[in-house]
């Protein structure tokens, strides 16, 4: 038998190379960098309807997302977007919705891409800078952006399917396919992939296993900090 904390160590270190992120990686690589993409001109009815976040860098709490752009008659605020998003993993199939109006010309580029901000009861959320950097409209769209708008720290990728729940083959074409293009936003088959399926608004599917092992990946990772600080 080893000893206690070599085994917590070895526990530990699976755990830094399962949940590692690899955000460094992305930074260094300044390539086409979101501040100087160009966001795409955009044919806005068929760019509307829904659309499922599938994969994003870096990680956000965000999971179960979709995102429902309305496309209405008028000259400004003509985009209407309701993004709904689970609320907990805990109970994943209660969700929040925010949205947001802004006025977006057809077929056009914009340099510097969509400045808006959500109404996420009860708040504003801060202002985030949206780029469309490519679509297909039928299956994929690669955005990159900024949660902040005046932060460009805060900048991210983000790919959108129309398929709630591609398959890992999809997932890993499409993040080689962004990553080839835009590097600095997006990292070939290794983003982390947002939950989505089943147990996003089924309460009677949801998995106990699933949450006892997250609740035992937390428990380690809560003793590996401990034991790192002996
Ligand atoms: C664009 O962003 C990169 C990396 O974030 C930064 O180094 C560069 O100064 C920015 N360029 C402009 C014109 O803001
Ligand atoms: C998307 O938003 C529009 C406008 O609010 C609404 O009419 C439509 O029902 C929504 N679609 C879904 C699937 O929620
Ligand atoms: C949000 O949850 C409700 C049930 O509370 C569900 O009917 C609805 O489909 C969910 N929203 C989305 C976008 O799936
Ligand atoms: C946006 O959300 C607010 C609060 O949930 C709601 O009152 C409002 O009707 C929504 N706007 C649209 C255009 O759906
Ligand atoms: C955008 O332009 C396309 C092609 O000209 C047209 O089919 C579509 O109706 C236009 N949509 C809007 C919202 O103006
Ligand atoms: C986005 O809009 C906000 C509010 O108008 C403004 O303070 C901010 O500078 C804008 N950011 C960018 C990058 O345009
Ligand atoms: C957004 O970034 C600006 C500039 O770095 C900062 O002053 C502001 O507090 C940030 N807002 C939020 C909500 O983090
Ligand atoms: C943000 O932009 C400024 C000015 O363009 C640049 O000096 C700075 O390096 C950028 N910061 C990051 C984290 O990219
Ligand atoms: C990725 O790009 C290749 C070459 O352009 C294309 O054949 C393939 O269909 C793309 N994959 C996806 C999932 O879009
Ligand atoms: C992405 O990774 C896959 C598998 O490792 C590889 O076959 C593919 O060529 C890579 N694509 C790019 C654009 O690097």
């Amino acid at each position: 038998m080893l000893p206690k904390s070599q085994v917590l160590g070895v526990v530990c270190l699976l755990l830094v190379v399962l949940l590692g992120d690899h955000t460094a990686v992305a930074q260094n690589d300044v390539v086409k960098a979101c501040n100087l993409s160009t966001s795409i001109a955009l044919d806005l009815d068929k760019f509307a309807g829904i659309w499922w976040e599938v994969a994003r860098l870096p990680s956000t709490t965000y999971f179960c997302t979709e995102v429902n752009i309305t496309v209405l008659d008028k000259p400004k605020d003509n985009v209407l977007i309701a993004t709904t998003y689970g609320v907990s993993p805990d109970y994943p199939w209660v969700n929040q919705t925010m949205n947001a109006t802004l006025t977006v010309a057809n077929f056009t580029e914009e340099q510097d891409g969509y400045n808006f901000t959500y109404w996420n009861p009860p708040n504003y959320s801060p202002y985030t800078l949206f780029k469309v950097l490519n679509t297909d409209y039928t299956d994929f769209a690669f955005i990159c952006g900024y949660t902040n708008a005046t932060d460009n720290g805060t900048s991210f990728g983000l790919v959108l399917t129309r398929d709630r729940t591609p398959s890992t083959d999809t997932l890993n074409q499409l993040e080689g396919n962004a990553s080839a293009n835009f590097p600095f936003n997006f990292l070939n088959g290794s983003m982390s992939a947002i939950t989505q399926g089943a147990t996003c608004y089924a309460p009677s599917s949801a998995n106990p296993l699933t949450m006892i092992s997250v609740f035992l990946l937390a428990v380690t990772g809560l003793l590996c900090l401990l034991e790192a600080r002996h």
